[in-house]
């Protein structure tokens, strides 16, 4: 699905727009991606596992046609500086109440808002769809993730051990959250 044009300013006083992504920005959305995954080891890629301008072309198109997903993307001076995305978790009957989420921002960007403003509307579209609540498995190491997710209400409800496995042979564990979307309002 698609979401609403948005404006609004960053803390560092840049303007910056809120969207949902076509193909005609297939290849912004690949460089962007693939230059946050050498910005952090964070996310699932690794710096070799760039995204190809096709993958991209499919993935807007398979998000916009269906249902209960939907990408948000940030950008700034007409160049993508942000991305995050809400998928069904599965398409089984009984997992229908569940989404799961990713979100990303550019390093030259972090702290200043870029993050709260998708986490704020991607909450928002969940709950337009349905959704009882939004799922996702976060670094133990990774702070700034798990500082976001609890300012926005989500609670950690278990974790997975060394479920990441790094370049150089550490490990890392997995931290499971949830935010329960029932008793709030739209
Ligand atoms: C995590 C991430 C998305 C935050 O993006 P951001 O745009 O910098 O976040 P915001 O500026 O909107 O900050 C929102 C909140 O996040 C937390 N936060 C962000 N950066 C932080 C930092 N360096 N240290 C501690 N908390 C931090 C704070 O709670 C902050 O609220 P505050 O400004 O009221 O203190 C960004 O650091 C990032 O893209 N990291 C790499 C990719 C990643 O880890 N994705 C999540 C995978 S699970």
């Amino acid at each position: 699905m698609k979401i609403e044009e948005r404006n609004f300013t960053l803390k560092n006083g840049e303007l910056a727009i809120l969207f949902s992504p076509t193909t005609k920005d297939a290849q912004q959305l690949a460089d962007y991606y693939n230059t946050v995954i050498k910005e952090t080891r964070f996310l699932a890629d690794t710096p070799e596992e760039e995204k190809k301008i096709a993958e991209e072309i499919i993935w807007i198109e398979n998000t916009a046609n269906a249902e209960k997903e939907f990408i948000v993307a940030v950008s700034v001076n007409d160049k993508i500086i942000g991305l995050g995305n809400i998928k069904g978790m599965t398409n089984h009957i009984r997992a229908k109440h569940r989404c799961v989420l990713g979100i990303s921002v550019q390093s030259a960007y972090w702290k200043c808002g870029v993050a709260s403003q998708i986490m704020a509307t991607m909450i928002e579209y969940s709950k337009i769809l349905g959704f009882e609540q939004i799922e996702l498995e976060v670094c133990k190491q990774n702070i700034s993730a798990i500082n976001l997710y609890k300012k926005f209400g989500f609670i950690e409800t278990g974790y997975r051990y060394n479920a990441v496995k790094y370049e150089d042979g550490t490990y890392e564990d997995l931290i499971f959250m949830q935010k329960d979307l029932k008793g709030e309002l739209l």
